[in-house]
């Protein structure tokens, strides 16, 4: 199926940082400022795969927050990717990536078959802060497990503070995704 635009939402817990690791992506800037997102909204970021081919993808930063994730349905539905982000500093926003990682494949509809190969990566955020209690290896623990012959979820450790990793890390997803021909 040919498709132009590729859809790919950044979910996970409140204040982990989705939405300062998309403004370091797009805008290359960082505030220490706090704004829970309400709802979700996108960015598109035109990228190059790695045979040279454009590709638009659409970024979804969603809310976080419980109160504020109302239309999570409509967020989901249709998603080319799905990143998962966590904080390295909070275990519970690491724990909860089972749950994010369950409800976003129930509502986003997918077939069993392309659930279970479906693009996911993980991102362990915040690593500029000395407070880690979520280890590498813990992350690539998770990742195996959910991880099927087909699809191997790639893991990321970034600080959208200072950019470490930011661009590695958005770059796989345009690897990951199917790329229109
Ligand atoms: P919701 O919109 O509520 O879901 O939160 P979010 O995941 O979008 O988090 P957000 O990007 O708003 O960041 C939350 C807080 O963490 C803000 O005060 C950010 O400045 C801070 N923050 C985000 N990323 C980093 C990081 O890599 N390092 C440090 N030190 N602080 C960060
Ligand atoms: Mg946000």
């Amino acid at each position: 199926m040919h498709k132009d635009i590729l859809k790919v939402v950044l979910i996970g817990d409140g204040g982990v940082g989705k939405t300062s690791l998309r403004n370091q992506y797009i805008h290359k800037r960082f505030t220490n400022a706090y704004k829970a997102t309400i709802g979700a909204d996108f960015i598109t970021k035109e990228v190059e795969t790695d045979d040279g081919k454009k590709v638009t993808i659409q970024i979804w930063d969603t809310a976080g927050q419980e109160r504020f994730q109302s239309l999570g349905v409509a967020y989901y539905r249709g998603a080319d990717a799905c990143v998962l982000v966590y904080d390295v500093n909070n275990f519970l926003s690491f724990q909860h990536l089972e749950r994010w990682r369950e409800d976003f494949l129930k509502q986003s509809s997918l077939p069993a078959e392309e659930a279970k190969n479906f693009p996911i990566i993980i991102i362990g955020n915040k690593i500029d802060i000395d407070d880690r209690v979520v280890s590498r290896r813990q992350a690539r623990a998770w990742a195996e497990v959910h991880s099927s012959e087909r699809m191997q979820i790639p893991c990321f450790e970034t600080s959208a503070k200072n950019g470490d990793h930011v661009e590695k890390a958005f770059a796989q997803i345009a690897k990951m995704v199917k790329v229109p021909q």
